[in-house]
């Protein structure tokens, strides 16, 4: 009699214990989750990319968001760990402009107070060269890019490129003040009738043309073409524009501004 007692005082304690190792499991298990929603899988990303998800533990210490591509070490996105749980909502904001462009984890890492951490991650693909150019307000005009940014140098002024191509080719350049107007560049760079210019050694045409097409600066960063110096005139003439040129963000002139002021005739070969 007194033994089957305590079997069964053992009995239930036993199923106490499990109960509640079972109960006490269950909760640490729901509350503890990494998990990243958003940006999705495999996605295309630029500039500020939100990171949403979840980052929660039932010894939670702080979770940390980081981004790391190839056998490179990992990068915290924000510089930071944070010592708030979330419970899908945001997580972290990468500032990836000043990263390369290419594949990359993200990596949320949750760590409990013993230090031991769960974990989740996601490839996307960052891209903010394609991102800039599509967001690239038309530029028009040849002041639109060469205007001066810094008085040393001359940078990055018409007469800057002028002293820094003829020196990159071992010649030395006329000198000229940085404010220096195109008009005054074509009273030398104007097309003669042999094809050079009429006073240097190539007219502005063949150094323009390829110099800026074939740049991936004036191409990805500007979205530039060919209406960046250009407007069609009614008669039918490749004007050059001079002046940065007032327009929407379609590249369209302000149509209170017409003629369009800078926009000058090309000048017929001497
Ligand atoms: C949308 C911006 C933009 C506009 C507008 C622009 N340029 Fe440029 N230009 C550039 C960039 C960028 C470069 C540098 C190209 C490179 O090195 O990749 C450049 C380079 C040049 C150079 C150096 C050429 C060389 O051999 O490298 C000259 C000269 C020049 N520009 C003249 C002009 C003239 C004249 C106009 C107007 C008719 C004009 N640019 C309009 C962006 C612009
Ligand atoms: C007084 C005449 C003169 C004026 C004005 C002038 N240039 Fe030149 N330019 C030259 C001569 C000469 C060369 C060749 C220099 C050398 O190689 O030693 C040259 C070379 C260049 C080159 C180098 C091209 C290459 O690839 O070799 C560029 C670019 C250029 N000029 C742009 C300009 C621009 C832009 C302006 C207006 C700000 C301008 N130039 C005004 C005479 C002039
Ligand atoms: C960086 C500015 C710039 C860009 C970009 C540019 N051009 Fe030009 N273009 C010029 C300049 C400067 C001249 C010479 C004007 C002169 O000699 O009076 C010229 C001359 C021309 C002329 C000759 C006009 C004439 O009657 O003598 C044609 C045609 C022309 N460009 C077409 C194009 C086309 C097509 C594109 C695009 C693929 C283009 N240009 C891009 C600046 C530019």
């Amino acid at each position: 009699m007194q033994r089957k007692r305590w079997l069964i005082v053992m009995a239930l304690v036993v199923l106490l214990i499990a109960v509640g190792a079972a109960a006490m499991f269950a909760t640490a298990q729901g509350g503890n989750a990494a998990v990243i929603t958003a940006p999705a899988a495999g996605a295309t990303v630029s500039g500020k990319v939100a990171i949403a998800g979840t980052a929660t533990h039932s010894r939670f210490s702080y979770y940390k968001v980081e981004y790391k591509s190839g056998s490179n070490p990992a990068v915290l996105v924000d510089s930071m760990v944070h010592n708030t749980q979330v419970n899908s909502g945001a997580l972290a904001t990468w500032d990836s402009s000043k990263v390369p462009d290419g594949a990359y984890d993200l990596i949320l890492t949750v760590v409990d107070t013993t230090g031991n951490f769960i974990q989740a991650s996601l490839s996307v693909k960052l891209d903010n060269t394609t991102a800039n150019r599509l967001a690239a307000a038309p530029r028009r005009g040849c002041g639109a890019c060469h205007a001066l940014a810094d008085p040393k140098t001359g940078k990055y002024t018409l007469a800057y490129e002028g002293e820094e191509r003829a020196a990159a080719r071992g010649g030395e350049h006329p000198k000229l003040p940085w404010d220096t107007k195109y008009e005054t560049c074509m009273t030398c760079h104007a097309s003669a009738a042999n094809g050079k210019g009429v006073a240097a050694p190539l007219s502005m045409r063949d150094i323009v043309h390829p110099a800026h097409i074939f740049s991936n600066t004036f191409g990805d960063r500007y979205n530039g073409s060919c209406f960046t110096c250009h407007n069609v005139s009614a008669d039918g003439k490749y004007q050059v524009l001079v002046e940065k040129m007032d327009g929407n963000d379609k590249g369209v002139p302000n149509p209170a501004k017409i003629p369009i002021p800078g926009a000058v005739d090309p000048i017929p070969p001497k």
